[in-house]
This record gives C-alpha cells, structure tokens and sequence, in this order.
C-alpha cells in the first residue's frame, strides 16, 4: 500500500452528525447505542450535579466576614435513598447492558468462516483455509475479502510482539499476541472497503501496519478466492528478480524504497556494486556479503545518516535462496 493510499483510510470516514465511523457490522449498532446512551447521560448527570453546585456556591457565598448559615440541615433518608437508589439502577443497567453486549461481541457464532491472521513487524498475513491446504495473501498491506452477512472468525498470532487487530467500521478489536491464539469474530453488513488498524504499539512501523477490509457478495468473493490462489500458486516458481520483488513487497517496502529517497532506512536504489559510507567513517562496497549481512545482521555497518540501527535481523526468517532472491533484486535497481 502507498502512502496516498494509506493516507486516504485516515481521513474521517464518520458523517458530519456522528462521532464516530460508519457503522458496518451486525454489532456495530449496539456498540453505538451504548456508547451515545453513555456519553449523553453522563453529560447529563454531569451538568446535574455540576451546574447546581455552582450556583449554590455563588448564591449562598459567605456576604461579611464572620458570617454564619442560619440553619444546617445533616440528615435526609428519603433523599438518601434516592441517590443510592438511582445509580445503582442506572449502573446495573449499564452493566447489563454491556455484559450482553460483550458476550455478543467475544462469542463466535458455530458456522463462522474461519481465517487464519499472523502479524509480524509491521504487517499482517492472512491465510484462508481451502480444501487443498490454504493459501496466503502476498500483499504487504494484504487485502482482506470476506463475503457479505457471513460470519468470519479470525484465529490470530504474531511472530514477534503484541499487536492488536482493530477494525474501526464494525467496532470490533482484539490483541494478538505472540505464543497463543486468539479469536475476534464480525459479519459484514455493508461492501465496500474498511481499514485495518494496529493498535498496540509495536516499533517504528506500528503506524503504517495497515490492511483493507473488503467485503464483496459472495460469488465475488469465490472468484476473488480462485484468482488469489491461483496468483499464490504463480509465486511458486518466479524467477529471482521477481520473487525478490515479492519478498521486497512484502519484507522491505516500509523501510527502504526502490526510488532513491530516504524513508526509515536507505534507499536500496543503485546500492549494489556501489561504495557505502558508514556511520564509523569506513566505505564498504555493497557486494553480495555486505547485503546479505546487512539482511541477516543490520546493525554490524550502519550505513551514515541512519545511526539508530531501526531495523531487525532477518536471521531465520529467510531460507538461502530468499536471500539470493533478494540480492537479484536489489542488483536490478540500476
Ligand atoms: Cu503492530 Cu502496532
């Protein structure tokens, strides 16, 4: 996903008469009643108790020094039941009115479609379960379909560090957590395109860990189904340039560009076969090794004007030939 792109999904997707998103999902509308019913009252009772306290404190000030009230009253049953009385009601309401609301939200109706989501610095990865295996979407930003009025549960973990899957349009969030799995269940009830968020802060990229939610009718959705998993197929056998391509896409893109200009590291432009000075004040020529070990050992030649060293070693997470990939890659930005 490029940055217009990204920044488009920022922009306020609520109407002018509401605080909050659209709404797009079968939960979507208690969440919004409780939330207006929540915020109204409290307002209410806020300036209920807030307003008169002023003007008593004005009306009934001390006039002349020594002044004393002419009566105290420290007692009222009546009145003290009422205000005990009343907000336990008003709480036990809400309590259970959100109690309802959150099984609701946290328990998966049995027939929902099942997707598998893995996040990882700084992207997400679905996985959509089909009769030969299943199949992986390639995006860095992955397009998500799901069909329309079908209950979708996702079964998510990350291979790094706490991440946090919130779709703001259907009002459903979870966190996703490294070493176990964890569900969050929606059913789409508008098509269209909805944003992903991360919302657990999780290093440099945490902003621009997005993905598109986009719900389709359901024969859409089977044909977007057979044409991913055809193009998944594709990858298989690409050539190196190609697949470094991918796994550039995939891997890189929201640090280093391909265009010559700077982002959170250096571009990878022209670099290959080229002298690179370092943050110690050495030069090394970006070769084969000095790539592959930039890959594998970021912070080992920090490359100058990038002294943080922001970015985390690929040690494990690419086989041998990936990281040929990668290097026929990079060799091919002239
Ligand atoms: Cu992932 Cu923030």
């Amino acid at each position: 996903m490029d940055l217009a792109e990204y920044q488009k999904m920022l922009l306020p997707m609520s109407s002018q008469w509401s605080w909050l998103p659209q709404s797009a999902s079968t939960v979507a509308g208690d969440v919004d009643w409780l939330f207006y019913f929540l915020a109204w009252t409290c307002g209410g009772l806020f300036l209920l108790v807030v307003a008169p306290m002023i003007f008593f404190a004005f009306r009934y000030r001390r006039r002349q020094a020594g002044q004393r009230a002419l009566s105290q009253k420290d007692h009222d049953l009546k009145l003290e039941i009422a205000w005990t009385a009343l907000p336990v009601i008003y709480l036990a309401f809400l309590f259970h009115w959100g109690f309802v609301g959150y099984a609701q939200i946290y328990t998966s109706p049995g027939d929902a479609k099942q997707l598998r989501v893995m996040a990882e610095k700084w992207k997400w990865e679905v996985t959509y379960p089909t009769e030969d295996g299943g199949f992986k979407t390639k995006d860095l930003a992955p397009v998500i379909a799901v069909p329309i009025n079908q209950p979708i549960e996702l079964t998510m973990t990350s291979k790094d560090v706490l991440h946090s899957f919130f779709i703001p349009n259907f009002r459903v969030k979870h966190d996703v957590v490294p070493g176990r799995y964890t569900q969050l269940w929606f059913e789409a009830t508008q098509l269209g395109d909805f944003p992903v968020f991360c919302t657990e802060y999780c290093g440099t990229g945490h902003s621009t860990m997005a993905a598109i939610i986009r719900v389709m009718p359901l024969e859409k959705y089977n044909e977007w189904l057979e044409v991913s998993k055809a193009e998944d197929a594709k990858t298989a056998n690409l050539s190196p340039v190609e697949r470094g391509k991918t796994l550039y896409q995939q891997n890189c893109k929201i640090c280093h560009t391909i265009d010559g200009s700077a982002l959170i590291g250096p571009s990878l432009k022209g670099v290959y076969g080229h002298k690179v000075e370092l943050e110690s004040g050495d030069t090394v020529v970006a070769d084969d090794n000095y790539i592959r070990e930039s890959i594998l050992l970021p912070n080992a030649k920090l490359v100058k004007g990038f002294p943080n060293g922001g970015m985390t070693s690929f040690q494990g997470k690419f086989k041998e030939e990936e990281i040929i990939a990668l290097i026929e890659f990079i060799k091919s930005l002239k």
